[in-house]
């Protein structure tokens, strides 16, 4: 496996791999790896003959107020963990490469991005798009793979890709949760005993709505509503949003559609965001 941070040689070396015919497929991350990225990885594998991992802390998307500088790294770790599991290049560029003196171009979708987390951060994904269209960029995948916990993430994403016709195809891959339910995601470190018992009440009050409306309750308050009610019980747990969603369109949904709709859930845990989802 190699390590790459510049871009001349990851565009170097991906040309070698293009011209034999391969397939590629780039997994980006923020890096301290866990199981839900490395089955983003498995998923890639499926895909295509060449597997890329970004690693890359990337500071446009956090806002003025978040802990950018206090994200969770281990760069080697995560290279460890790639090699394992069959990576063939980690792209892990420093911010000089990604944003050199002088960068003044931005890429925005204005529209999903403005509803659910694009309201309490209402410059995070600008700095999504931008970063990842700048890896479609430099990596010029067939692939990008993104998981489906950042429901709104993905949709802002292929909205990105069908409004600006890049030849490439977004494949997502399911949520992985510990056993007890507790969604995999990095801040999931921050989470000392109480936070964490706290924070799995997000997942018990949105299966608590997933209950309602397996009993055939589709209205969509009835049910915002019960799943604000269940997380409401416990003191550290601040409800950020609950929403109902078109899982396409990020637009609210007055009833429930299975297969069409998305519950999606952000609040605090003391200091610590987080946000999780269950598809109808
Ligand atoms: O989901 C993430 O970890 C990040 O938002 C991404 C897609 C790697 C862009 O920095």
């Amino acid at each position: 496996m190699q390590r790459i941070k510049s871009i001349q040689e990851v565009r170097k070396e991906l040309e070698f791999v293009k011209s034999a015919g391969k397939k590629i497929a780039l997994v980006p991350t923020m890096g301290f790896l866990h199981e839900g990225h490395l089955s983003l990885i498995d998923k890639a594998q499926e895909i295509a003959d060449f597997i890329v991992v970004s690693v890359y802390v990337n500071p446009t998307q956090f806002g003025l107020s978040e802990d950018f500088n206090g994200y969770p790294k281990d760069f080697e770790r995560d290279a460890t963990l790639c090699e394992e599991r069959g990576v063939h290049l980690v792209f892990e560029p420093s911010n000089e490469v990604m944003y050199p003196d002088n960068f003044s171009t931005y890429v925005e979708e204005d529209k999903l991005s403005s509803v659910m987390c694009g309201v309490s951060r209402p410059t995070h994904f600008k700095g999504v798009t931008t970063i990842i269209m700048k890896l479609f960029n430099i990596i010029q995948p067939d692939f990008a793979v993104f998981g489906n916990k950042d429901m709104q993430q993905v949709a802002v994403i292929r909205k990105m890709v069908h409004d600006l016709n890049l030849n490439l195809q977004v494949v997502t891959s399911p949520t992985v949760r510990e056993p007890d339910g507790l969604a995999m995601s990095s801040r999931n470190i921050r989470l000392d005993e109480p936070k964490r018992i706290a924070a799995l009440n997000i997942y018990r009050a949105m299966s608590e709505g997933r209950k309602l409306v397996n009993k055939g309750f589709l209205n969509s308050d009835r049910v915002i509503a019960e799943v604000i009610h269940q997380m409401s019980t416990t003191r550290i747990l601040r409800v950020i949003y609950v929403s109902i969603v078109d899982r396409d369109t990020m637009e609210p949904m007055r009833e429930v559609v299975e297969g069409r709709s998305v519950l999606c859930v952000a609040a605090w845990v003391e200091q610590v965001r987080l946000i999780d989802n269950l598809e109808f």
